[in-house]
């Protein structure tokens, strides 16, 4: 099974939450690679395998810059994705209460439109939290790996 970890960020913590995924689940039997958002466009969705989004908000509950060129391909170009399944990593921080984690989302959204169904539920990091985000993903990915190989053997 390929997983591709999609990276949306601006700092660094979403990549950084993304390496430790990717060590803690390639193993083989699971392959997974991380792109960073930078240049891709809808396109990416073509690949084979399953997604994991994980991206930060910036602005006024805005994707990261480097996440803007793909989130304004899928607006625009509104590709039908009713093949992809895809998860969401969320991180952002609880002190903007009005927009707290609105970059992931905003991929959630963007992709339940266009067809693509999501394994599990999105997971909202929050910085003020006190938990490091590579901590809660690795609390949280294990029970989604095993939804997603769940998802995958279902529908093939
Ligand atoms: C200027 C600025 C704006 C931000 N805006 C939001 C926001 O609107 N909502 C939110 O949940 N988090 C917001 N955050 C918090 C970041 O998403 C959070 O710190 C995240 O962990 C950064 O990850 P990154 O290093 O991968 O970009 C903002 C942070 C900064 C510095």
């Amino acid at each position: 099974m390929k997983l591709t970890l999609l990276v949306g960020t601006m700092t660094g913590t979403a990549q950084l939450v993304a390496q430790e995924l990717e060590l803690a689940w390639d193993d083989g039997e699971l392959r997974v690679e991380t792109l960073l958002m930078d240049k891709l466009d809808s396109g990416v969705f073509k690949r084979e395998g399953i997604f994991l989004i994980v991206t930060s908000t910036y602005g006024q509950g805005d994707v990261p810059d480097n996440a803007k060129a793909l989130y304004e391909d899928l607006k625009s170009k509104r590709p039908d994705l009713s093949r992809v399944r895809y998860g969401v990593f969320g991180l952002g921080d609880r002190t903007y209460a009005e927009t707290f984690n609105f970059g992931g989302k905003r991929f959630d959204d963007i992709l339940g439109e266009l067809g693509a169904q999501r394994i599990g539920e999105r997971v909202q990091h929050d910085a003020s939290s006190g938990v490091l985000p590579e901590e809660k993903a690795e609390q949280w990915g294990e029970g989604w790996v095993a939804l997603a190989k769940e998802a995958i053997a279902v529908s093939t």
